[in-house]
């Protein structure tokens, strides 16, 4: 359904965008992930046919974001990061004239502007002036211009930006239940947002592709270079030191906070090192007691910020 090739766009000298290549099929939920300055936006902004690409090839639905961009229009709809609200208007006109806009037949206009406004939750707000409303009715509102058109294709930009958090959740919910048989690319700072809402993620840094994966494939590579929880019953001083000892063992974080006589450990293992086999032994070797042994689950914003130091560092 979206297809991004070798994607650039430059701003005088600077590359915001720089080759970045990527696929959506029908009915996918991507995320798009980077940080400030990645070029996500402006990914998007090419993709809604909000300026043309330097280089590279963009296609929503086989049509060119370029050259045939009154298609390209028709199928895409977009939340952008600020929406240009008519605050004086009410909700249901102002999605009337945006229909009007977006080229919907004038015979169609009332029924697509009663269906968004039911999907979207609009209905016991539409006669209110948009200026009053809170910010994540107005986020819904934004979310209704974007499907009034009945999209194949939306692009939310950060679209959970600056909710509360029970706003949040129900701007995600929304967003699953719109989903569905379309394709949506939404950008977002909440990694956790991600796994929540989206099959597939894209990393994008410095304007290239960083990582494109499903979530959990995303966290399952961090749990290789595994990290171990720890909790021992006995003398922290001497544990400390004797983890640290142990073969295979690259680097021991001890928890400031003791209960009952139970010291908590990070230890951070050696790829591939059998690093377990040798702790049971030792611990009762020392007539310590463990208490809890578990992986530390890796979350998206350590894929994340390890892929993008990666980056950086290189
Ligand atoms: N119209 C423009 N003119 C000049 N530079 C621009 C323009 N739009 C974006 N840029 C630059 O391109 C780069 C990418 O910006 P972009 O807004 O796409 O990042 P982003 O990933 O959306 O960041 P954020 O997470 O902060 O929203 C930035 O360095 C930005 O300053
Ligand atoms: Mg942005």
């Amino acid at each position: 359904m979206i297809e991004v090739e070798g994607l650039t766009k430059q701003f005088g000298s600077h590359l915001a965008v720089d080759g970045l290549s990527f696929a959506a099929e029908k009915g996918e939920v991507v995320g798009f992930l980077g940080p400030n300055g990645a070029g996500k936006t402006t990914t998007m902004r090419i993709l809604t046919c909000y300026f043309p690409a330097t280089r590279g090839k963009a296609t929503v639905a086989g049509f060119d974001c370029f050259e045939d961009a009154l298609e390209v229009r028709r199928r895409v709809g977009y939340l952008p990061e600020n929406v240009p609200l008519y605050r004086d208007m009410a909700v249901d006109g102002y999605l009337k004239f945006v229909a009007g806009i977006k080229g919907v037949e004038r015979r169609d206009v009332a029924k697509q502007v009663s269906r968004v406004m039911g999907e979207c939750g609009l209905d016991e707000v539409s006669r209110k002036l948009i200026g009053t409303l809170s910010k994540g009715y107005r986020q819904r509102v934004g979310l209704a211009q974007a499907l009034v058109n009945d999209p194949e294709v939306l692009i939310l930009d950060e679209p959970t930006n600056g909710l509360d958090p029970r706003q949040i959740q129900e701007i995600r919910k929304l967003i699953k239940q719109l989903a569905g048989q379309r394709t949506v690319i939404l950008s977002t700072h909440i990694l956790p947002e991600v796994s929540m809402v989206c099959g597939r993620v894209i990393i994008v840094n410095k304007g290239h592709l960083v990582a494109v994966d499903t979530p959990e494939n995303l966290t399952a590579q961090m749990q290789r270079s595994s990290k171990l929880v720890l909790r021992i019953a006995g003398d922290g001083d001497q544990i400390e030191p004797a983890l640290r000892r142990l073969e295979g063992v690259k680097e021991v974080v001890r928890e400031e906070q003791v209960v009952d006589g139970v010291h908590g450990f990070v230890v951070d293992l050696d790829e591939g090192g059998e690093v377990r086999g040798r702790l049971a032994p030792l611990i009762v070797e020392q007539g310590w007691n463990l208490v809890e042994m578990r992986p530390l689950a890796a979350s998206l914003e350590d894929v994340f910020i390890q892929l993008v130091m990666r980056e950086d560092a290189a």
